[in-house]
């Protein structure tokens, strides 16, 4: 197995933009999966089926493939609550399981960001890394992305959202959103992204070096 990077955390927290950063410092594909319950969500939205549905989310998320995920619909904040509504039903998380660790198995290595990849999806990462933020930090960036996507929103709202989606995100029973007991917690409230990025990057070099060191012993 090539070098995985898992990288976990909440909504915003920065993950997405240290796993890209990740990706292109190390050399590896990255797999945003939240992308994959978001494609979910909105899915069976448009199919008009309820996001309570598990059977129908679930046969939905067996067909999903990699080149559903560009569509610009999915960054929305409505794609965001869809995609943890429909992320709590074990059969959805099943049916993204296969292409999630295949994604992982690459030569390459690979680097994963979500919810569940240092306890569920690749819990022998030799990367793991638990990105968070204060709520009220993250609602704020959140804000300022919908707004720069022509997305308006009321913070007080958006904050809401992150709450409520933390709370069900870590709540669920299966693959509950949680830092790996070997994830190394990175909190970026008072880091600007640049110093997130680079703090990520070093622990990632450090847990390379550990890496390449054990396959080189007998
Ligand atoms: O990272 P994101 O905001 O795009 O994720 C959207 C939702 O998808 C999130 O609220 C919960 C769910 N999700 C998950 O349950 N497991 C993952 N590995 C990734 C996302």
């Amino acid at each position: 197995m090539g070098f995985v990077v898992a990288v976990d955390g909440p909504a915003a927290s920065g993950k997405g933009t240290i796993a890209a950063r990740l990706g292109a410092a190390f050399g590896l594909p990255v797999l945003d999966t939240g992308l994959l319950y978001r494609a979910v969500g909105v899915l069976c939205e448009r199919a008009g089926h309820d996001p309570g549905d598990g059977a129908a989310a679930a046969t939905v998320a067996a067909a999903l493939s990699a080149e559903q995920l560009g569509d610009p619909a999915l960054r929305t904040r409505r794609a965001g609550e869809l995609a943890s509504r429909v992320a709590v039903h074990p059969a959805v998380r099943a049916a993204l399981l296969d292409l999630q660790r295949a994604f992982a198995r690459q030569e390459s290595g690979a680097v994963l960001d979500g919810r569940d990849i240092g306890t569920v999806i690749c819990p022998q990462a030799p990367a793991k890394l638990y990105v968070t933020a204060t709520p009220e930090v993250r609602a704020e960036r959140r804000w300022k992305q919908l707004a720069a996507q022509g997305e308006a929103a009321d913070y007080a709202e958006v904050l809401a959202d992150t709450r409520r989606r933390d709370a069900r995100d870590g709540g669920r029973e299966t693959a509950p959103m949680a830092c790996a007991a070997d994830a190394i917690l990175l909190d970026t409230t008072e880091m600007t992204i640049e110093h997130a990025a680079d703090a990520a990057r070093r622990i990632v070099e450090a847990a390379r070096a550990r890496w390449e060191a054990s396959k080189a012993s007998p």
